[in-house]
Formats: C-alpha cells, sequence, structure tokens
C-alpha cells in the first residue's frame, strides 16, 4: 500500500480550505452530556451550519419508552422492553432543522417530550438489551459521516473514533432553567419543581447505571455551558471542528511525505508478501480496512486474539513494519527466537511488563514506529472477546499515538478457512485519535475510558467481520 501513496500530493501543494472541506464532509461528531446542558440545541444547529444531519439518540429511547407505555410493557421488564425495541421501527427524520421522530411511522416528535416519558426513559434505557438495537440502529445512521450525534453514551460507545468528541457540562440550576424554557416552547406548560427533581434522578440513574453509563469520552472536547450563550456553544463546538478538519487535512497532504519510521526494509516487505500470499493462498485471507489509516500516522494497533497466527496474520494485513509483544517463553529457542525478533517480536512477561519493555515500546512509538499489541492479554477460547487490559489505554495516552483496532477472524479455524468453509479475514477500524491538550486530568480513568472505547470498536468490527 504505501508503493502507492509516492504519487500522493506534494507537501504544500493543493488548495489547502478545499481539503479541510473534504476532509470535514466524513466527519462523526458526538455531543454528549448530562440532561439540560444545551446539548440538542447545539447539536442541532451545529448540524444546521455544518451541513450534516443531526441524530438525536435520546429521541430514539424516547420512543422506545412511548411504545413501552403505549403498549403496556412495563419499563422495568428487561426483556420485554428489549423485544420491543428490537420489533419497533423508529426513524429520525428531516435535515438539521426539521427533527422528526417516527415510531412505527408515526410522528411521536411531540408526544416523547411529555413528562410521562421522561420519567421513565431511564429505566428504559438502562437495560442492555434495548441498548444494543438503538446503538446498532446509530452505527448506521452514523456509517456514511456527515452527522452530528447527541445523547449519552456516543463519543464513549457508539462513535469512540468520532473525529471530535464534545462533552457539555453546566451546574443543575441552569440546565432546569433551559428545560423549563424548551417545554414552554414547545407549548407544554412546565412545573419547574418537577423538572429540578426529574434532572437530579436521571443524572444519577444515567451516571449510575451499569451499561453505558454517562461519561467524558476519551480525549473530548469538554465545555461548561452554565454561563454561556447559546451561541458561543455553537461557535466554541463548530471551531474545534473546522480546526481539526484543517488539521488532519494539513496531515493528509504530509501523508506524500513518506514516514521513514514506518517504512518496511526490503526484506520485511518480501517476507510481508510471501505471507499475505500464503494466507491469501491456502485461507483466502481478505484484509479490509486499510484505507482507514494514514501512512504518516503512528498506531497502536489493538487487536482481538483467538490463535497463535495471529501476529503473522495481522502482521502481514498491515501497510508498514510493526513491533508487537510476545510472550518471554517463545524465546527459549534461540532459532525461534532469532525468527520472530527479526520480525520485531519484543519479549514480555506476561505477568508484569518490566520497565524496559515499557522503555523499550514508547521509544519505538516516540520514533514514528507502530505497534500491534492484544489488549485482552491472553488468547480467548471461546472466540468472545475478554475483558481488555487497561495498559492499552495508558500506552496510548502517555505516548501520544492514535488506537487503530484491528479484528481478526478465522485463526482459530483455519481448517475451515482451508476448505473455503469460513473466511479468513482481517478488519481495520478507524483510528481513535487522542489529542495532548484534550486529555482529562484524572488519567487513571481516561485510561480505562480510552480501553472501553476501544472494546466497543471491536464489538463493531467484529460485526463488519460476520458479513
Ligand atoms: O437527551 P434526552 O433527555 O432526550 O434523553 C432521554 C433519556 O435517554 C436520558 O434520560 C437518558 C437516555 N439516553 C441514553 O441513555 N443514551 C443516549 N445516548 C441518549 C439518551
Amino acid at each position: 500500500m504505501e508503493e502507492k501513496r509516492r504519487g500522493d500530493a506534494a507537501p504544500g501543494s493543493g488548495d489547502r480550505p478545499g481539503r479541510a472541506e473534504k476532509v470535514l464532509r466524513d466527519f462523526v461528531v458526538t455531543i454528549d452530556g448530562p440532561a439540560g446542558s444545551g446539548k440538542s440545541t447545539t447539536a442541532s444547529r451545529l448540524a444546521s451550519r455544518l451541513g450534516f444531519s443531526y441524530l438525536d439518540t435520546g429521541a430514539m429511547y424516547r420512543a422506545v419508552t412511548l411504545a413501552a407505555l403505549e403498549r403496556g410493557v412495563d419499563p422495568e421488564d428487561g426483556a420485554a422492553v428489549s423485544r420491543l425495541a428490537e420489533s419497533v421501527s423508529i426513524e429520525l427524520g428531516g435535515g438539521p432543522e426539521g427533527a422528526s421522530v417516527r415510531l412505527d411511522g408515526r410522528d411521536v416528535a411531540r408526544e416523547i417530550r411529555g413528562a410521562e416519558v421522561s420519567r421513565f426513559v431511564s429505566p428504559v434505557s438502562r437495560h442492555e438489551g434495548v441498548r444494543r438495537a438503538m446503538v446498532r440502529l446509530q452505527r448506521r445512521a452514523g456509517a456514511g459521516g456527515g452527522v452530528v450525534a447527541e445523547g449519552r453514551d456516543t463519543g464513549s460507545v457508539v462513535f469512540p473514533h468520532a473525529a471530535v468528541r464534545v462533552f457539555l457540562v453546566a451546574d443543575a440550576e441552569a440546565r432546569a432553567k433551559r428545560r423549563e424554557a424548551q417545554l414552554r416552547s414547545m407549548g407544554i406548560v412546565p412545573d419547574i419543581e418537577e423538572i429540578r427533581q426529574n434532572i437530579r434522578s436521571r443524572d444519577e440513574m444515567d451516571s449510575g447505571r451499569a451499561v453505558s453509563p454517562l461519561v467524558r469520552p476519551a480525549g473530548a472536547f469538554l465545555v461548561d455551558t452554565s454561563d454561556i450563550s447559546i451561541e458561543e456553544q455553537v461557535s466554541l463546538v463548530e471551531a474545534e471542528v473546522r480546526g481539526e478538519a484543517a488539521r488532519l487535512a494539513e496531515a493528509a497532504i504530509m501523508d506524500g511525505e513518506r514516514n521513514p519510521a514506518a517504512r518496511a526494509r526490503p526484506y520485511y516487505r518480501a517476507s510481508r508478501a510471501l505471507v499475505r500470499a500464503l494466507f491469501r493462498g491456502l485461507f483466502g485471507l481478505e484484509i479490509r480496512g486499510g484505507e482507514r489509516l494514514r501512512f504518516r500516522e503512528n498506531y497502536i494497533f489493538a487487536s482481538n486474539h483467538v490463535s497463535y497466527a495471529d501476529p503473522p496474520v495481522v502482521g502481514c494485513a498491515l501497510d508498514r513494519e510493526i513491533w508487537f509483544l510476545a510472550k518471554k517463553e517463545l524465546f527459549r529457542n534461540r532459532a525461534f527466537a532469532r525468527l520472530i525478533g527479526a520480525y520485531h517480536a519484543i519479549p514480555v512477561d506476561r505477568e508484569e511488563i518490566e520497565r524496559k519493555t515499557m522503555k523499550r515500546i514508547f521509544s519505538i512509538l516516540e520514533g514514528g514506529g507502530s505497534i500491534l499489541m492484544f489488549p485482552e492479554g491472553t488468547r480467548s477460547r471461546t472466540g468472545d472477546l475478554r475483558p481488555l487490559k487497561p495498559g492499552l489505554g495508558y500506552t496510548a495516552v502517555s505516548a501520544g499515538v492514535s488506537i487503530a483496532p484491528v479484528y481478526v477472524a478465522g485463526t482459530n479455524d483455519l481448517g475451515r478457512c482451508l476448505l473455503r468453509r469460513r473466511r479468513l479475514r482481517v478488519v481495520i477500524g478507524p483510528p481513535i485519535r487522542i489529542r495532548a491538550d484534550r486529555i482529562a486530568t484524572d488519567r487513571k480513568s481516561e485510561y480505562r475510558i480510552l480501553t472501553a472505547m476501544v472494546a466497543s470498536e471491536l464489538e463493531m468490527l467484529r460485526d463488519e467481520a460476520r458479513n
């Protein structure tokens, strides 16, 4: 792949604002925050300024709640509500301006704002099955980019790779006043005490629930909206989004100037081609998503792990030289140690990564190299994703390197791949970029949240790998 990029635009060439516009068009922007922090207004106005569509995920949970109330389904009954969420049709219509919400074809935009729905939407949105159904719809809606998504988990779970993840906060009183005004504008006469109570209890439920709690996504642009006008909020966020588009457009121009640290040396390139051809010929290896990477950018590739064949299969699918961690035991045999050493295996103690190994990892990343990690820590016997170790988030944040999720499927079933009953597949996901100046002060929780975001991306890629 790298060979083809030689012809790319030279640095300094091209029309930069035009390029930034082009980069911008593919963006997903997420806006999360507690009830009444100004998300809806900010998101819909931003969408209209950018010419994007507006994805109001809260409206989707509200629509499911309305359906449950109308059909007499108990909001606390997870199984029943989840079944309902799977079976109803929810369409969010209109462009940036006219937000329409259709529940089985009927416009319910007004009804879903009523007190009854507001009261029961938190218990409804807590059920895992409900979330799974809604997140699937949301990801489909955002797949093509050009979307501003708004909710509680759009940056942390639905679109962790969003180009800009915004997190709005505001004090409780400011939020109650805003909700009051919003209801008035819809012709509903509000009870301010009831609104306060509702905000308080929803805050607790939304932040405290086990599934997708409200969290500030890693690398989020934080805006406190308590004392600023809506106009200011929208402008702040718009500037952040346009700034990011300009920055990425600039990086795309630089991509033409090759990254010497990523360039594969001849022996590596030759063996990679050989290994790739072998896996392709024998097991039908298919590689997807390579176009999501930037050659100049280095990454921590975070892959799921099901077999000893994963490092060579993933390694041969990537467009650059990579380093990877291998357990120390594999280095006991000297010939084998030399072989994997030539392909950049770094010995690690599985129990505890030593300081000198961490130093080596950081020095590779700082030098522009990329590393392949298997953050589950060990192979998954069942093929299901195991919990990821937060060391992944720590390494990425500390080194200031983006994470590119990778899903490998079929390596634990090579026999069936050989018979073409199954596909050997590597799917490379969109990178999660973390800007140094957007890292939260609570670093520990930032590592944990970022790691969880990678887990969400891997789940998404798993679905992509199955089709
Ligand atoms: O933003 P809103 O008030 O319309 O959201 C209604 C409820 O839906 C809110 O109490 C929490 C839930 N919600 C959620 O759990 N996840 C989202 N992404 C959006 C909303």
